[in-house]
């Protein structure tokens, strides 16, 4: 799809996602000022995109990053649904993955190795022997070009962000040159459309980190959250979360969301990948009905907001903050309690350049890798 089609599918992708027509409480704004800094030389900086119902995004170019999002509940009250930082400073401190671009390679890569064309690739090695979220220098922690903030035909606001990712940068081939746009629509609708090109071959998968807590609040857990993910099967991993290579039926295990069912209800269950995750930390093939579909649906019960995410993508990685440990404190004095937010990462299978039977990821001089994906917000009664 080329760009225009993809703003347009995003903007008809959730028209389930109504106004919420009810009088709206305040929103509290991140400040630009605790975000204007300057690093690797590079002048970072906060941008906010609002649509007419009073939806609120804002976003900074250190990782292309989410950095609040306002959405209203049931009777208009709005809560800031992903977890994250009120300063720049604390962004370079604290959890490195609370809402940025992740990339080359979302998730893991085995051993950090890989063989394209005949050629074999040692990337950054940083969790263990293996290589996660694009390594130690992934883009999540590089300056990107930030645009100006662009009204679309729609009357929407969106902001494009840029980067050129160098050849060998962090182990991996080819000159990337990546965009992502955010595009906030007045139907409460925030789409994603990434494009990607490279100057030789390589592999390249891409994915947003946010963590979302529907609650706004992370003194309430996700557990109570009501998640059904379109997915039939998923991919098996061993201890360090490194996939098998098989492709398994979710049929009768806690990994089957084809219901909505509360995240808490079954995540100790005495399951071996949920040993392995330490709770759900697993890729789902997704049932694509489409060139975008329904990949998850998450609704809160007792503020009655419902997330609806759309994408192209092959994969939905679940994970449902079993890392979090409640040291240090993010936004509005919510600390990054344990499973108090849940990423929804819609990407390529991980390690799929080690997995022939997985969806390609290798992306060649003269193609463009396009993702969109597109998170809508309503409310249930
Ligand atoms: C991975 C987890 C990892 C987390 C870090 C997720 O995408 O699946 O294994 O611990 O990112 O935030």
């Amino acid at each position: 799809m080329k760009r225009i089609a993809l703003i347009a599918v995003a903007m008809l992708a959730c028209m389930a996602c109504g106004e919420s027509g009810k009088e709206q409480s305040a929103i509290r704004l991140l400040e630009e000022a605790e975000f204007n800094t300057v690093i690797d030389g590079k002048q970072v900086a906060l941008y906010t995109l609002t649509n007419s119902n009073g939806m609120t995004v804002q976003l900074t170019n250190y990782g292309a990053r989410v950095a609040a999002l306002w959405v209203p509940d049931r009777n208009g009250t709005f809560h800031d649904v992903v977890l994250g930082y009120e300063s720049i400073d604390e962004y370079l401190s604290g959890d490195a993955y609370a809402g940025p671009v992740v990339g080359r390679y979302g998730n893991r890569i085995r051993e950090g190795r890989f063989t394209l064309d005949g050629k074999s690739y040692e990337l950054n090695r940083n969790e263990g022997k293996n290589h996660l979220h694009g390594g130690s220098g992934g883009w999540w922690s590089k300056v990107w070009e930030a645009g100006p903030i662009a009204k679309e035909d729609c009357g929407c606001e969106s902001i494009t962000f840029s980067l050129r990712s160098p050849d060998g940068e962090q182990g991996y081939p080819g000159t990337v040159d990546i965009r992502i746009t955010y595009l906030l629509s007045h139907d409460n609708t925030l789409a994603l459309i990434y494009e990607a090109t490279t100057d030789a071959p390589t592999v390249l998968n891409p994915t947003s980190h946010c963590y979302f807590n529907l609650h706004g609040s992370t003194m309430q857990s996700t557990d109570t959250h009501l998640l059904e993910i379109r997915a039939d099967s998923f991919t098996p991993t061993d201890a360090e979360l490194i996939p098998t290579g098989e492709i398994v039926s979710v049929e009768g295990t806690p990994l089957d969301f084809r219901t909505p069912t509360p995240i808490g209800q079954r995540i100790d269950d005495d399951f071996e990948a949920l040993h392995f995750g330490k709770g759900y930390d697993h890729n789902f093939v997704l049932n694509r009905t489409g060139d975008l579909s329904i990949a998850a649906i998450v609704t809160e019960p007792s503020n009655g907001i419902r997330m609806t995410i759309h994408t192209n993508q092959p994969g939905l990685q679940f994970y449902s903050g079993n890392g979090m440990t409640g040291n240090g404190v993010g936004k509005w004095g919510n600390r990054f309690n344990y499973r108090s937010g849940i990423a929804l990462e819609t990407q390529n299978f991980p390690d799929a350049p080690n997995h022939p039977n997985f969806p390609s990821s290798v992306l060649r001089p003269g193609e463009t890798y396009r993702q969109l994906t597109v998170y809508g917000f309503d409310t249930v009664e």
